[in-house]
């Protein structure tokens, strides 16, 4: 082997690199992908070929991967002030203007917003202020949270406690005690026959009532859930299912928390997910679009009684006990005013609408043309295709055909980056796609799943 292999990124990357959601030996065996440079909705690698990435990276990169108003916000950012925190009564003037401008966009009039560095540290927060909600309220005993099945609300300990995922928890003996699931909202695979979507609402209002009864309601803080589920297999729920869900959760003084990370910043066509399904959240969790993710910064803003109990715990002189070293970063937060600013200029609403209008037109099209396209779903900008080995019934592929890693593998080649949940496809594209980056998702994704036909039919 020649020196130049020897130390090339892909030997040294395994040699010294544990990456995340990658399986350890696939990863020695193939290589990883070496990303050089991005543009627009495209990412090139170092073998010179151009992938359009529809997942926006993780779902988050929804500026694109080489926003050149970003980059200055955040070089200007880090000449002036590259550093502080928000401990011991500090701030920034940006802090302050951030804090109120989510509390303005997402409607939680009175509210207050908390700043945190991940989706995970987000959730993980929104958990121990319900505790704080409850206890102060004379409730110590309400602890417990329920989250759906399917559910994925990130990696640390809390969080994937209430991710319904079994792969979250294998190898971890999670979910820790006190984190429950109850059914997944999913119309095309948890529909019975002769359900209606009105009769399945009922059914899982009912299984989670169930639940609260079985549990105890006094051990019950909150129910956790995303608008909208994203790497669960995009599933909308169906009509009416938050007013239902949320008139359950009424009933027995139990909080709902809003995992707006993926939704969030127009993915489904509104500024919130929660806009798009009708819930009425306690408290919302926002990462991801936020900063268009070119840097870590998330944030959670509460209603006024969440703040309330806060101040009220700690009238005796306390502090908040709860706090990141780059919460409320400097850096971050001029990253994430300027991504709002670009959004509210580009009319991220009305452009989200326009191009997940035709990318899905172009889906269903593809759907009518494709023996084994089951469903095409989802809002906005965030799509999932579910793959079937029979339209008529449902009935799923053998998981030993791998078909949605086979499609990965296939659009990949065909310079398309797009993410399998088993086997429901999922794009999530930036969102300043345009109509010619629309249409060539479409082409290659049509290209894609021809060639899928042909090797599992062979
Ligand atoms: C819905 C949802 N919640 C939470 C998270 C966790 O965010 P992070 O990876 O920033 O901790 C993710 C990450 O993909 C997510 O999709």
């Amino acid at each position: 082997m020649s020196s130049a292999l020897a130390n090339s990124v892909e030997k040294r990357d395994i040699a010294f690199h544990i990456h995340s959601q990658t399986n350890p030996q696939l990863l020695e065996e193939r290589g990883p992908l070496v990303v050089t440079r991005g543009e627009g909705a495209r990412i090139h690698d170092n073998a010179g070929k151009t992938y359009i990435d529809a997942m926006a990276g993780l779902w988050c990169a929804s500026l694109g991967f080489a926003n050149q108003r970003l980059a200055a916000a955040a070089a200007r950012q880090y000449g002036e002030l590259g550093y502080y925190h928000t401990f011991f009564q500090r701030t920034t003037d940006s802090v302050a203007t951030l804090a109120e401008t989510l509390v303005d966009l997402t409607g939680m009039t009175g509210g207050k917003a908390y700043f945190a560095t991940s989706g995970s540290e987000a959730n993980e927060t929104m958990v121990k202020l319900a505790w704080v909600y409850h206890a102060v309220r004379g409730k110590p005993t309400k602890r417990k949270v329920i989250a759906r099945d399917r559910a994925f609300h990130g990696s640390t300990i809390a969080a994937a406690s209430m991710c319904g995922l079994p792969f979250m928890h294998r190898e971890f003996g999670l979910p820790l005690p006190g984190f429950l699931h109850t059914l997944c909202p999913d119309p095309y695979r948890g529909m019975r026959a002769g359900e209606d979507e009105a009769a399945f609402v009922e059914r899982l209002a009912a299984e989670l009532e169930a639940l609260i009864l079985r549990e105890g309601p006094d051990s019950i803080a909150a129910f956790i859930a995303e608008p909208i589920h994203a790497g669960g297999g995009i599933i909308v729920p169906p009509q009416g299912y938050f007013a239902r869900i949320q008139a359950v959760l009424k009933k027995y003084d139990i909080l709902l928390l809003d995992d707006e990370i993926v939704c969030g910043f127009g993915r489904t066509g509104n500024w919130f997910g929660k806009e798009t399904v009708g819930a009425e959240p306690d408290m919302m969790a926002l990462a991801k679009g936020l900063s268009s993710s070119y840097f870590p910064i998330s944030a959670v803003v509460v209603a006024p009684a969440i703040y309330e109990a806060l101040r009220e715990v700690n009238k005796g002189g306390g502090s908040f006990g709860h706090g990141f070293t780059n919460s409320g970063h400097p850096v971050g937060v001029a990253v994430a005013l300027e991504a709002i600013a670009i959004y509210r200029e580009m009319d991220v609403v009305a452009h989200v609408r326009t191009m997940g209008a035709r990318l899905r037109r172009h889906f269903e099209a593809i759907a009518a043309g494709s023996p084994i396209v089951g469903e095409v779903r989802g809002a906005g900008l965030m799509l999932g295709i579910e793959l079937v080995a029979d339209k008529a019934t449902r009935v799923p592929f053998d998981p030993r055909l791998q078909a949605g890693p086979q499609f990965d593998r296939i659009a990949y080649d065909n310079g398309l980056i797009a993410r399998c949940m088993g086997d429901v496809l999922g794009f999530s594209p930036p969102l300043i796609v345009d109509e010619k980056d629309v249409d060539a998702i479409a082409e290659r994704c049509a290209t894609s799943l021809r060639q899928l036909e042909r090797q599992l039919a062979a």
